[in-house]
Formats: C-alpha cells, sequence, structure tokens
C-alpha cells in the first residue's frame, strides 16, 4: 500500500497555484498598495482619512527632515496607520544593524525594518524575517540584488525608480524585470515602487505590476487631478444649480 499524503495547507494561496492562474490570482489577492513616503505626521493623517493609505516608508533623510525624535515619530505614525511602518537601521554592520532592527521591531506591531541592500543588511533580513519580522531591503538598483533580497526573506524589496532616471537608466525597467524573476520563482517578496517623483512613476508603476508604490504627499494628491474633471465638475455644478432641484 502506497502512502498516503494529507494534503499540505497553503496559507499563501500562490504557493498553491502554479502558471498563468497564479498570477491572475495575485492580481485578485493583493490589489496595488499605497505607501506615503514621509515622517511628517500631518500630511500622514490627512492622507489617512482618504482611506487609501495602506502604509508609510521613512528614511534617515526624512526622519532628520522631519527634526523630529526618530523612535517618538515612528511609534505616532504607526498609530496613524494599520499597514506596515518602514524604519530604516542607521548602522551598517551586521550586529549594530542586528540590535537596531529589534528594537525598532518593538515600537509597534507595524513596524517593518528596512535594511540596505548589503551583505550585512541581508544578513540581518535572513535573521529578522526568520524571526518572524517583516523587512524592507532598501537602495536597490538591479534585479540580482531583488533576486537577494526575496532569498534572504524580505518582505519588501525597494528599487529607486527616480535615481535611477537620474542616472539616465529607466527606472521603470528594473520593476519590469524584478516582476518576471519574482513571478517565475514565485516569490512572495513584494515589489515597492521607491523614489517615485511623478504621477506618471505611480501609472508605470502600476502597469509593471508592482504590488506597492511609495510616493511623497504631494503626488499622492496630484492623482486626482485632471483640468477635464475640473472643467466638467464646474459646468454640471452650474447646471444643477438651473434646475433648482435638491436632493
Ligand atoms: C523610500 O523608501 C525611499 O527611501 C524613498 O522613496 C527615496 O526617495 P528619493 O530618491 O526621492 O529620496
Amino acid at each position: 500500500m502506497g502512502l498516503v499524503r494529507a494534503a499540505a495547507p497553503h496559507p499563501n494561496p500562490l504557493t498553491a497555484v502554479r502558471g498563468e492562474g497564479a498570477l491572475a490570482l495575485r492580481k485578485v489577492a493583493s490589489p496595488m498598495k499605497f505607501f506615503a513616503d514621509t515622517a511628517d505626521v500631518k500630511d500622514i493623517a490627512d492622507l489617512a482619512t482618504l482611506g487609501l493609505l495602506d502604509g508609510v516608508t521613512t528614511n534617515p533623510t526624512l526622519i532628520a527632515k522631519s527634526g523630529r525624535d526618530f523612535k517618538e515619530v515612528i511609534k505616532e505614525i504607526c498609530g496613524l496607520v494599520e499597514g506596515p511602518v518602514s524604519a530604516e537601521c542607521a548602522s551598517t554592520d551586521y550586529d549594530t544593524m542586528l540590535a537596531e532592527g529589534r528594537k525598532l521591531a518593538k515600537i509597534a506591531d507595524n513596524v517593518c525594518v528596512k535594511v540596505p541592500l548589503t551583505w550585512d543588511g541581508l544578513r540581518v533580513c535572513k535573521a529578522l524575517s526568520s524571526d518572524g519580522t517583516p523587512v524592507n531591503v532598501t537602495l536597490c538598483f538591479n534585479a540580482n540584488q531583488a533576486l537577494l533580497a526575496a532569498k534572504a526573506g524580505a518582505a519588501f524589496i525597494s528599487p529607486f525608480i527616480g535615481r535611477l532616471d537620474d542616472t539616465g537608466i529607466d527606472g521603470m525597467e528594473l520593476i519590469r524585470e524584478i516582476r518576471q524573476i519574482y513571478d517565475n520563482y514565485y516569490f512572495d517578496t513584494e515589489i515597492l515602487a521607491a523614489s517615485i517623483r511623478s504621477v506618471n512613476h505611480v501609472k508605470d508603476a502600476a502597469l509593471a505590476g508592482a504590488d506597492v508604490m511609495t510616493a511623497p504627499p504631494n503626488v499622492i494628491r496630484d492623482l486626482v487631478k485632471h483640468p477635464l474633471t475640473d472643467k466638467g465638475l464646474v459646468a454640471f455644478v452650474a447646471d444643477w444649480a438651473k434646475t433648482g432641484q435638491k436632493i
């Protein structure tokens, strides 16, 4: 009599379905997420009222810009959004970075520890991810780096679109390459399009299949804008007034 194996449970439905079906399922299961790329709590609170904010990313530059105490501001942001709030380690060596990551993870349940794409950062990513702490691997500028981050168990990989564009390299092509590689191997790591500078970056990241985009608050606010929407609304309001009706 042959061995009868119980079907293994699949916490992630994507690992249960392969091929085109898996791709379709990923899209249905995970609509694109919007993160705010800022440490400004006023902006975050304001964007949160729109009901579209799924998380926040910060980095040392944004923390410096806020002029606030790092751990204090991260705690406050974590109370404003339910989703992941990326808090970046400041050190670059494995031991200190790991200790910093563990401290940051204790600030709130929704802290996501951010580490740079270096061997030390990847080792920290592996250690924290194995302990159940989500990690965002940042400063990603090529597809091999993204492959390493996925293998290290990263929850998010942050390819920097704008900074690549600044050097004359098409940043969005990197998103497309990572999407292909992650889909080839069913990696769970989410592609977090970072260093977004314009509304077109957001659209192109969505077309390229990024799981998440993080953008400065002004870019998120600009997403709704179109002159024909404004013009059309002025006309509708005026014509409605002519009817003398109320709803
Ligand atoms: C987010 O995680 C990144 O740190 C951020 O998007 C970098 O953006 P910048 O290139 O505009 O500084």
